[in-house]
């Protein structure tokens, strides 16, 4: 068995490794700036954590990895012009340095890569493999579709922000233990309860990214403080407040939400104020902690010695504790 932190070696070497450059070098240059800035890699880490605990040949996993990791980035290029955020991994987005086309025609280009190398396997497992990656990528455009949506609705419910999270974030990380564990040759329950559980870390990182995104330091975060605030997104932090907010104070949030015009920055402190006069970091932590911790409970289920999944329990046990 290998520790997370050699897999994380072998992965950014493999990913440095790539070569896709050609012509027309515009479309291949804000890949390589983008990869450059590495990020967490947590995806592929999983997905060579799920392999690693059937297999120990993991430079097998790596093509795929690479894949897993290459459609993520892709997700970001498109995801950054979608919400205007100018900032990511500490340096400025791919749209504000190259404009918008570049965003979507390298964020394409990047989709057919993440296919081309994820179906770098063997032929036994060609087929699982894909309609995996596949159904995700599907899912995952869905989950982008409703966050967009819910940004101009007043009605959206707690269940509703969780279905859209699974969708556009959780999905990922769980093809990702998936597609680990198939190319591993585990069994298709053990496939199954790895994905479950991937789901359930998805959720809880997902809200601690937006629980961040109001709450974290920008020079670690590397992204602007306050975007998801100024967008109107429908965060659980928002949906709650507005549950548990007083007359006057769903009053103020309902007039930021609706204001056309208005100081970003004053936006952002008044109502991350409420935010504040709530509690509503509190209650999101509680949330997350609930997601870590039935997320661990599928891990008891698998088939591998428990002693095996030391290493899995351990890379998500930090990430709940997380400030980038
Ligand atoms: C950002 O993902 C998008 C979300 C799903 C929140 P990460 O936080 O994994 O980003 P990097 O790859 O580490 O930069
Ligand atoms: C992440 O949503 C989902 C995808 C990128 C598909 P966010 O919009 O919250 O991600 P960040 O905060 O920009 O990384
Ligand atoms: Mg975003
Ligand atoms: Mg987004
Ligand atoms: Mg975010």
């Amino acid at each position: 068995m290998y520790k997370a932190s050699q897999l994380l070696d072998g992965i950014n070497s493999y990913i440095t490794n790539l070569s896709y450059l050609r012509q027309p070098i515009e479309l291949y240059t804000p890949i390589e700036y983008t990869l450059s800035l590495g990020g967490k890699r947590i995806r592929p880490l999983f997905l060579l954590l799920a392999y690693n605990l059937y297999r120990d040949d993991i430079e097998k996993a790596y093509s795929a990895a690479a894949g897993i990791e290459m459609f993520h980035n892709y997700t970001l290029l498109h995801d950054d012009l979608m919400d205007r955020s100018e900032m990511r991994r500490g340096k400025q987005t791919v749209y504000k340095i190259w404009g918008d086309n570049t965003a979507i025609l390298t964020g394409d280009v990047m989709t057919a890569l993440a296919f081309q190398y994820v179906s770098n396997v063997d032929d036994q497992h060609l087929r699982d493999v894909l309609m995996t990656f596949n159904t995700m990528a599907i899912e995952v455009c869905e989950g982008q579709q409703w966050d967009i949506d819910f940004e101009k609705r007043d009605d959206v419910t707690e269940n509703d922000y969780i279905e859209m999270i699974r969708l556009k974030t959780s999905v990922l990380l769980a093809a990702s233990f998936k597609i680990g564990a198939i190319l591993g040759g585990a069994s298709s329950s053990d496939a199954q309860y790895l994905y479950s559980f991937g789901e359930k870390v998805g959720l809880a990182f997902q809200l601690q990214d937006d629980l961040l995104d109001v709450y974290g330091d920008p020079k670690t975060f590397g992204k602007k403080i306050g975007g998801d605030i100024l967008c109107n997104k429908k965060t659980y932090m928002l949906i709650k407040a507005f549950e548990l907010a007083d007359n006057k104070q769903k009053e103020i949030l309902q007039q930021w939400i609706d204001a056309n015009d208005f100081d970003a920055n004053e936006k952002i402190a008044a109502v991350t104020d409420i935010y504040n006069q709530l509690d509503i970091k509190q209650c999101c932590v509680l949330k997350i902690n609930e997601y870590y911790q039935a997320a661990l409970t599928d891990l008891n289920a698998l088939s591998v010695d428990s002693s095996k999944t030391t290493e899995l329990k351990d890379v998500i046990g930090k990430l709940m504790y997380r400030d980038v």
